[in-house]
């Protein structure tokens, strides 16, 4: 059974600045880094101290969002955002195809059922026709992923549906809609840092939300110590020196994104010259978690791009409508996304002569 999707891929194809290969992603890992972390094992206290709830206070202060609750993992983060809306009796939970398949799996360990919807044609976005075709009396939530760094456009629409919106900023940390921050459009957003993300700590999430009740509601999850009474709780907790690395790394959050910027610029420059089209236009706040080609043949592309010492993956693994045996007819532009994305490697760590590399295996494979 294949697990390495482009969002899950395992920890082992991190790669590191020593390969020979060019690692589709690679953590950006500074000394600073490396003395937090010291720090935090050196002090002894592991778990629990104040390194997780500052970084909860300062990623929500720097998404513009009230507080947050620091998790293990995104797709944890996921879960716990869909148990805080609580019994309502509506057990439909409205997800985008082309995503990972953690998604499916909070639904399911919800206990709740997804509906799968087509993305747009001219962006790798949920579709927002698609999902008022969805809504049903039954929607408990939707969740509306920014897809590879480039925010929903019509996240504002999205919201205004009746329905309680998860923006998953797993992948767009960072991605703005006319100055304003993702993340901080809805009640509740989610965030991922898996060691290939913008912001890495090796594993781990957080879940971001505007209202204090359902911040407490998050909390109660998570502290399954010490209560006085039962209530369902789990250990879903990140460790300090995961939240001290996540701390360091957001103090450089917008030099990250700055430099993915650039780099996806000379992209830009040297695949227009060669007369290949990058699709879809990205818009001038994406944050480029990753660069999109299309090319005819994704497999045979990637492996010949692979020959010639560049690590490329398909930015999702396998469509979500796939998985749930859905008719694939139903979802033209997932599918489409699916048999031609490309992704090529694009993060701060990624050196000239790497780029330069990579624009000339590029143009020749
Ligand atoms: C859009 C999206 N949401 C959630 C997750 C889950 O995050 P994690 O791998 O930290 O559990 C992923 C996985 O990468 C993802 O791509």
């Amino acid at each position: 059974m294949g697990r390495t999707t482009e969002q899950c891929e395992p920890a082992t194809n991190v790669g590191s600045a020593n390969t020979e290969r060019i690692p589709h992603s690679r953590p950006t890992i500074v000394e600073t880094d490396i003395r937090v972390v010291e720090e935090v094992l050196a002090s002894g206290q592991l778990a629990d101290t104040a390194q997780v709830a500052s970084f909860e206070r300062e990623l929500s202060s720097y998404i513009g969002q009230r507080g947050g609750v620091a998790t293990n993992s995104g797709t944890s983060a996921l879960y716990l955002a869909l148990l805080s809306l609580g019994q309502n009796g509506r057990d439909e939970v409205i997800v985008p195809s082309y995503a990972c398949i953690a998604l499916l799996n909070a639904v399911h360990a919800a206990a709740l059922r997804p509906i799968i919807v087509d993305i747009n044609d001219y962006d790798f976005n949920i579709s927002f026709n698609a999902i008022k075709r969805a809504v049903t009396r039954k929607s408990k939530a939707i969740i509306a992923c920014h897809m590879f760094g480039d925010p929903i456009r019509d996240i504002r629409d999205i919201a205004s549906l009746h329905v309680p919106v998860i923006e998953d900023c797993a992948l767009s940390v960072g991605a703005r809609i006319d100055g304003r921050k993702v993340g901080s459009f809805t009640e509740l957003s989610v965030f991922s840092f898996y060691a290939t993300k913008m912001l890495a700590t090796g594993h781990g999430g957080m879940v971001l939300s505007r209202s204090e009740d359902t911040l407490s509601t998050l909390r109660d999850f998570i502290w399954y110590d010490n209560r006085t009474e039962y209530g369902l709780s789990f250990n879903f907790r990140l460790t300090d020196f995961q939240a001290a690395l996540g701390r360091s790394q957001l103090t450089r959050l917008d030099d990250f994104i700055a430099r993915r910027r650039r780099i996806a610029a000379i992209y830009d420059e040297g695949f227009e010259q060669a007369g290949m089209v990058v699709v879809p236009p990205r818009p001038d706040e994406s944050v480029y978690f990753r660069y999109i080609l299309q090319v005819e043949d994704a497999d045979t592309w990637i492996e010949r791009m692979c020959d010639q010492g560049v690590e490329c993956k398909k930015p999702v693994y396998r469509p979500l409508h796939q998985y749930a045996g859905l008719d694939v007819r139903d979802y033209p532009n997932a599918e489409r996304a699916y048999m031609h994305n490309v992704s090529i490697p694009i993060y701060p760590a990624l050196g000239e002569r790497e780029i330069e590399h990579i624009i000339r295996m590029v143009r020749t494979c």
